[in-house]
């Protein structure tokens, strides 16, 4: 047997190896802060809990600012299990590189929307290559990040009023978005009525309260259901309405054309006097206001 190969370890590189690892980092940081400088306000719509409707709300409070005569545009940070392509119909809307950077895809009333969901078909896994076939899970958090850094810092933007970034779930994620995307970046959070949901969402509302993100307040989804042929709200939830210790924006009934609409990606199109469309519109008015912007 040959002499084995010496293993050397962190322990054995002096400073960061010559990598100047920090520097790259504070670099891109402020790269990304240069970039999103033309955007009024970036703000975040998150949960913890999955399925509640963050993508749908997102898509709407985006049509709804557009209504408003703002500009919007979405970043899908759900790198994992995008949605909003398809809720915008930009599933093939290529992303192509411009002049100033990435050229955002967007709806015919102006809405910009990156999202993986335009770059890989919903047949195909999202895949990151690994250094080490079977340790992708190591790196897939980092590359995830990376992904949306690069997205932040590489995409002309423009001139916005508005980005709202639609968060993947997971509780922990919530904190890990803020700490990312740093204090510049308020928060929304979207519950469903049960109580499970709420649980998760107060332990995502505690875990953002560590960092200096502000959060705006929440928005209760499913919070009944619009029945279009008696044209009632009807209780969906045995639990009553969600309550939690931050703001209420408003409440948002389940309408089964809202979730026709988006599987179909024509959100964009809708725009009728539903309660769930009024709600979601008046809830944009109120950010508005609340924000200035
Ligand atoms: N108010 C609503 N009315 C009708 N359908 C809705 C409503 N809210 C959400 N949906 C539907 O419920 C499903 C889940 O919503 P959505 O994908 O937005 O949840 P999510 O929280 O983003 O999920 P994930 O955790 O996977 O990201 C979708 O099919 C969507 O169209
Ligand atoms: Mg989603």
């Amino acid at each position: 047997m040959g002499k084995s190969k010496e293993i050397k370890t962190y322990s054995d590189l002096a400073g960061d190896g010559g990598s100047d690892i920090m520097g790259q980092v504070i670099a891109h940081k402020a790269k990304i802060e240069a970039n999103l400088s033309g955007i009024k306000q970036v703000i975040a719509v998150g949960s913890g809990k999955g399925g509640v409707g963050k993508s749908t709300i997102s898509m709407y409070l985006a049509s709804a600012f557009n209504r408003l005569g703002k500009s919007v545009s979405l970043l899908d940070a759900d790198v994992n299990g995008p949605a909003l392509a398809r809720f915008a119909g930009l599933t093939d809307a290529p992303l192509i590189p411009g002049q100033n950077g990435l050229i955002v895809p967007k709806t015919k009333s102006g809405i910009g929307v990156i999202s993986f969901g335009s770059l890989v078909p919903e047949s195909e896994a999202v895949d990151f290559k690994s250094v080490a076939s079977g340790d992708s899970h190591v790196w897939r958090a980092t590359k995830e990040f990376s992904t949306l850094a690069d997205f932040l810092a590489d995409t002309d933007w423009g001139k916005l009023d508005y980005l709202l970034i639609d968060l993947p779930p997971g509780a922990e994620r919530c904190f890990q978005f803020a700490e990312f995307f740093g204090h510049k970046t308020s928060f929304i959070l979207i519950t469903i009525p049960s109580e499970v949901s709420q649980g998760v969402v107060t332990r995502s509302i505690a875990a953002i309260k560590k960092t200096p993100s502000p959060i705006i307040g929440y928005i209760e989804n499913m919070s009944g259901y619009y029945c279009i042929d008696s044209q009632e709200v009807k209780p969906l939830f045995p639990s009553g309405n969600a309550k939690l210790d931050i703001p209420l924006l408003g409440s948002v009934p389940f309408d089964p054309s809202v979730a026709e609409h988006c599987d179909r990606g024509t959100v964009i199109n809708y725009a009728n006097d539903s309660p769930t469309n009024i709600s979601l519109q008046s809830i944009a008015t109120k950010i508005t206001n609340t924000l200035e912007v």
